[in-house]
């Protein structure tokens, strides 16, 4: 039986653990030994090998397939963008009204670069905002009023970025799909901190990066689309590596490659692939639901230690409702993120919060003296 790594063994692997403490999740992640090592690799390679092509693809692929296990999908359901925004702007310049569906419905607690893609895809698209409720647990209640015949796209996040509410994402698919729409998840701050599951989920599209909850830089990305919809969709974004055979070196001929594959456009960003193949490496090894598991324990841990210090606690919901961000409302958020920071005690800020986002890394002490810190800071 393979055992799964403590989380204080886990701990002794990230070199700034031992000097800060690290509590940015929802930001930037730590830097693993093996990620630094895989960049270092990357760079040797150039420095000794001068040009080592197939290489260096060959670890994008890899990033690719192990990208692709952790969301049980194929690798061919899964193109390599550089950003979220990428991955959006790839989908909403791919998607075509559907006889009388051109509604795209967006939740208004959504990564804003999200709004910004789907409005610049204008006519022929109809774009509604669904409000965020009073306690910022958006669920399918809410989104009923939105479901109607002409539904084109739903469009909503897994883990919400400001407050860390994670969303039910099988119910929402489901009604989606009942009313026939397709259903986009903006899944960066949930993925490497909760499984995720495309086909139990059942997505249509997925996009997700690096940096955040999954060890890696940013630079790189990934959108999973469902193989029987890609196969209907043209993309705009594209290139040579979205197509069929890349090195047919055809200018006259458009060939899209098969599933998301034709989501591909130019070379791939070759360093940060080397980032991600180890990065995904490591959440291979790692069992996600008990990741998942430890968060909920540091989410008790972090409302005990807010309420305890009398500050105001923006997450307050149940933990199974909930990722690992725990957000705190604050005056001067980022004054604040910047003068905990010179303390050694790495936060983020995000609008009128401070976000407190472990990973499995993490103990109850690093989330305990973050809060107790950000109090005295608050007090001084
Ligand atoms: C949920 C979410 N989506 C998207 C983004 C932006 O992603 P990108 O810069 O890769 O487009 C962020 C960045 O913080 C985010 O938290």
């Amino acid at each position: 039986m393979i055992t799964m790594i403590t989380p204080q063994q886990f701990r002794s692997e990230f070199t700034i653990l031992k000097e800060k403490i690290q509590l940015s999740s929802c930001s930037q992640s730590a830097l693993h030994q093996s990620v630094k090592s895989s960049i270092v690799d990357y760079v040797q390679s150039w420095e000794h090998d001068g040009m080592n092509w197939n290489r260096w693809m060959e670890k994008c692929e890899e990033a690719r397939a192990l990208f692709a296990k952790q969301i049980n999908a194929k690798p061919a359901e899964v193109a390599i963008v550089s950003s979220v925004s990428h991955a959006a702007a790839a989908v909403s310049t791919s998607l075509k009204p559907i006889g009388g569906r051109n509604k795209i419905v967006i939740t208004d607690f959504d990564f804003p670069t999200i709004g910004h893609v789907w409005q610049s895809a204008e006519s022929p698209f109809a774009i509604e905002y669904v409000e965020q409720n009073k306690n910022a647990t958006n669920s399918i209640e809410d989104y009923e009023p939105y479901l109607t015949d002409d539904l084109l796209l739903f469009s909503t996040s897994h883990v919400n970025y400001y407050n860390g509410y994670k969303q039910n994402l099988q119910e929402i698919s489901q009604r989606v799909h009942e009313k026939g729409g397709y259903v986009f998840v903006d899944a960066y701050q949930s993925f490497g901190q909760t499984p995720i599951d495309v086909k139990r989920m059942n997505v249509d599209f997925l996009a997700t990066g690096m940096q955040k909850y999954a060890f890696g830089v940013p630079g790189i990305a990934f959108l999973y689309v469902n193989e029987e919809v890609a196969e209907t969709l043209t993309p705009k974004i594209t290139g040579w590596f979205g197509q069929m055979n890349p090195f047919a070196f055809d200018i006259r001929g458009k060939d899209y490659a098969s599933a998301a594959r034709r989501f591909d456009s130019g070379t791939f960003p070759m360093i940060n692939g080397y980032a991600a193949s180890a990065a995904l490496a490591l959440l291979d090894k790692l069992d996600i639901s008990l990741v998942e598991k430890h968060l909920a324990h540091l989410s008790q841990v972090a409302a005990a230690e807010i309420a305890k210090m009398g500050l105001v606690n923006r997450s307050l919901f149940p933990v199974d409702e909930k990722g690992s961000t725990t957000a705190v409302f604050v005056e001067n958020a980022s004054n604040i993120e910047r003068i905990l920071a010179g303390e050694g005690i790495i936060v983020s800020a995000r609008g009128d919060v401070l976000r407190i986002a472990p990973h499995y890394y993490n103990t109850e002490e690093d989330v305990k003296q973050a809060i107790q810190a950000l109090a005295t800071v608050i007090s001084d």
